[in-house]
């Protein structure tokens, strides 16, 4: 999978842009808030339709503007694509090869990236909800039946929940259909569960690897997910183990209103060498740390559905000692197209650079494109 060109219109700093990028890597040099973030979130909003930074779409127009327009070139399977989005006051418009579409669900998938910011950390110390949000839409990427187990486990999440409501107003509780309730309910939380839990095991196969080809030393990093309804008890199955919870705190969940137990109140978390990454790991270990995750991914997502996705690396290299930055640089893999953002061109070997495009930006405007062969002080000018 490739993105063969970017065209943006209007689009946070950006007046107009006209981009293209070879299949290999592409490096974005810029000074701080030049637009390399915003040149690298265009591609994601181009592929998923939403940002990784913020909620409201009307925040990717640029000050002043009416709309905000994203227009790409992408390759699969030998086959161009041309998309485009529209945002402007009354919402989105999404169009493939000329024509609009409706249903962004239909949209969403044409090009698949995978992005590594400064967002993408900072998950490590957010709530269990941004985590379990995070590796939800990792699973749907690659597992479309995914989306509607979990869609069917939030219906009737939200059923039991409201029931609990009911009860807890003191109306009379109808057993029968509790139970009904409960025996969907933990059906479909072993399903989600056995999602997850296939997920995280065929991430570990590529992780540590990675993780130790990074860091270059032997520290053994695993990524561990927390289901709170495993049973300590090998005889009674996943099901019954939730059943009995459900029923042992059943006063609890109906004080609370809600449901303690399942999918909804899972997490995930690294360890590094047994011991939290998040509680105990160094800034530059959770960035590593992070990077394995994704290139694990793209090498997951290779083996699934036998395309790479486009990797999209914001400022990959700041915390990261200059040995982690050249093992980094060797690990992308030549299939892999690579778009890069640095604020510092020496952080790239001469020799990297030598097959890359490399473009420096400055206040939305590519001002150069040809920076390896010009002497340092000419980068920023
Ligand atoms: N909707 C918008 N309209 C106009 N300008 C915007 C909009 N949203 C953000 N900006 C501007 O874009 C700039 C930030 O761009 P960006 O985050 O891409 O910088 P960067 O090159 O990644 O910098 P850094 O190296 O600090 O990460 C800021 O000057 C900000 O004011
Ligand atoms: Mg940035």
């Amino acid at each position: 999978m490739k993105i063969k060109n970017i065209k943006l219109k209007n689009y946070r700093n950006y007046d107009a842009l006209d981009i293209s990028f070879n299949d290999n890597l592409n490096i974005i040099i810029g000074e701080n808030a030049q637009g390399k973030t915003n040149l690298l979130e265009s591609i994601y909003v181009l592929a998923v339709t939403k940002s990784f930074l913020s909620a409201s779409d009307r925040n990717l127009i640029k000050f002043n503007s009416k709309f905000s327009f994203i227009n790409g070139l992408v390759e699969k399977k030998d086959c161009l694509t041309n998309l485009e989005i529209l945002v402007n006051d009354n919402g989105k418009v999404v169009k493939i090869n000329g024509k609009e579409i409706k249903k962004l669900s239909e949209y969403i998938s044409r090009v698949n990236v995978i992005v590594f910011s400064a967002e993408s950390i900072r998950m490590l110390k957010e709530s269990p909800t941004s985590r379990r949000k995070y590796f939800n839409i990792q699973i749907s990427q690659i597992n479309r039946n995914y989306i509607k187990k979990l869609s069917d486990y939030n219906n009737i999440l939200r059923q039991r929940n409201e029931y609990l409501k009911i009860i807890n107003g003191n109306k009379k509780s109808d057993q029968e259909y509790l139970d009904i309730l409960n025996t969907k309910y933990a059906e479909l939380s072993v399903d989600v569960y056995e999602y997850r839990k296939n997920y995280i095991l065929e991430i570990n196969k590529y992780l540590d690897r990675i993780f130790k080809s990074i860091v270059g030393d032997e520290l053994h990093l695993k990524l561990n997910y927390s289901c709170n309804f495993i049973s300590g008890e090998k005889e009674y199955s996943l099901k019954d183990n939730l059943l009995w919870k459900l029923k042992d705190n059943f006063t609890k969940e109906l004080s609370y209103k809600m449901t303690l137990f399942g999918p909804n109140r899972d997490d995930f978390y690294f360890t590094l060498e047994d011991k939290n990454l998040s509680l105990f790991g160094s800034q530059g270990q959770m960035r590593s740390a992070i990077l394995a995750l994704k290139l694990a991914e793209v090498l997951l997502f290779n083996t699934k559905i036998g395309e790479t996705p486009v990797l999209l690396l914001d400022d990959v290299f700041s915390e990261l000692d200059i040995n982690k930055r050249n093992n980094i640089l060797k690990y992308l893999d030549k299939k892999v197209q690579t778009i890069l953002t640095t604020t510092d061109i020496e952080n790239i070997s001469e020799e990297r650079r030598k097959n890359a495009n490399v473009y420096v930006i400055k206040n939305g405007k590519i001002i150069s494109r040809e920076i390896i062969f010009k002497q340092e002080g000419d980068v920023n000018e």
